[in-house]
């Protein structure tokens, strides 16, 4: 594809994992090398890495499994394990696990005796596309979700379809949200790439090469502002609605995976794009349809308005009662800073029942 950025960080797609993090391992103490992992992830993803070498020696720890662990116990539990190991900052912490246990384990070694080195094997594909790569790490905390954080990168991410083969089809298809994000967000190309993928039938290679893809865009935007004071707003494309609807469902029996949040937040958002920069109301409708074939159909209701909004005004990029989007004036382009008001957002939620009647 001609317009695919190149990697910044150390990002490897490979189906020779063992190779890719026996060299890592390499260049550290064999006693100094810990590994983070949650129950699934023990069970069912260990054991693609077991066979590399200096793996014999490693020390491991083993968080639960679930966002309910994304917690302080569960960091002061790495931290202890840590610094009872004679983990020192010539360490390495090897994470292995979805965007929960990446995001924790890479918080306690971040933070751990003023950082240590840390590399992230993501998997989920959520974690692959996402949630593995930026040097966004932390915890949620008093009822908020990555409340507690720092933004640190890893020295390497090591990305290996062959984990996705234990993975469901619902955290399939949210891990895919991200990937359609980012073709919407920078590339036409990608964006038909991803439609064309057989997600029933996958092919984990063909499926790699569209991850390397999807990962490069998220590192480009990463790379140019890595503290998020401008460009990098281009990823939050769908989340500002997304996690509107994904807090309140967070509260209801029927709690939305992120993707899936996502997802019906760029419906809502793109019928923003439509009125705000002129995306044309023919492309937010075609796109919509899809999403919903993808996603299935969301029901809100008008009374959940008012909270929903809340929930978008307190979020911590937004100020005052409007709300900072970032839009698509076409796919393939950003607007970043987009203030809409009450009145608009809430007719961006009229449109997104109506496309789910
Ligand atoms: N740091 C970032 O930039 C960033 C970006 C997006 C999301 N996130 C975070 O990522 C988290 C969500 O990530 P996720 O969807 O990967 O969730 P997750 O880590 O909770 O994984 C989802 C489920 O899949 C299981 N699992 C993981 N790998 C498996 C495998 N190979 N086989 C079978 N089961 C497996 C897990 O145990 C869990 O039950 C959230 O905490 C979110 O805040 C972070
Ligand atoms: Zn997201």
């Amino acid at each position: 594809m001609n317009n695919t950025p190149t990697y910044h960080a150390s990002i490897i797609v490979t189906n020779e994992i063992e190779v890719e993090l026996g060299k890592i391992l390499s260049r550290y103490p064999k006693d100094k090398i810990f590994l983070v992992t949650e129950s699934n992830c023990d069970i069912f993803c260990c054991n693609m890495i077991d066979q590399t070498p200096g793996f014999e020696n490693l020390k491991k720890v083993v968080i639960p499994a679930g966002e309910e662990n994304k917690k302080l116990s569960s960091v002061e539990k790495i931290w202890l394990f840590l610094s009872q190991n004679g983990a020192d900052r010539k360490s390495l912490v090897v994470n292995l696990g979805g965007g929960m246990l990446t995001d924790l384990g890479s918080f306690a070694a971040s933070t751990i005796k003023r950082g240590m080195d840390f590399v992230n094997i993501p998997t989920t594909l959520l974690s692959q596309v996402d949630a593995s790569v930026g040097g966004k790490t932390g915890f949620n905390f008093n009822g908020l979700k990555n409340e507690i954080g720092v933004i640190n990168q890893p020295i390497s991410v090591l990305i290996d379809t062959r984990f996705l083969q234990t993975i469901d089809t619902p955290n399939i298809i949210s891990g895919y949200a991200e990937m359609i994000k980012h073709g919407l967000i920078y590339s036409k190309e990608h964006l038909e790439e991803i439609r064309n993928f057989d997600l029933k039938n996958r092919d984990l290679n063909i499926l790699g090469g569209i991850i390397a893809r999807s990962v490069a865009i998220k590192d480009s935007f990463v790379f140019r502002d890595p503290n998020e004071n401008n460009i990098r707003k281009a990823l939050n494309f769908g989340h500002t609605i997304g996690h509107a609807f994904e807090s309140l469902a967070m509260e209801s029996p029927n709690p939305l995976l992120h993707g899936y949040a996502v997802a019906y937040g760029m419906i809502a958002e793109l019928y923003l794009s439509y009125k705000m920069c002129d995306l044309p109301m023919a492309t937010v409708t075609e796109l919509s349809d899809w999403l919903i074939d993808l996603y299935g159909k969301y029901v809100i209701q008008q009374e959940s308005y008012v909270a929903l909004y809340s929930l978008m005004t307190h979020d911590k990029k937004n100020e005052g009662t409007r709300v900072n989007f970032t839009l698509i004036p076409y796919i393939g382009e950003v607007a970043i800073n987009q203030n809409c008001d009450k009145n608009l957002v809430f007719e961006a939620l009229d449109y997104f029942i109506k496309i789910n009647c």
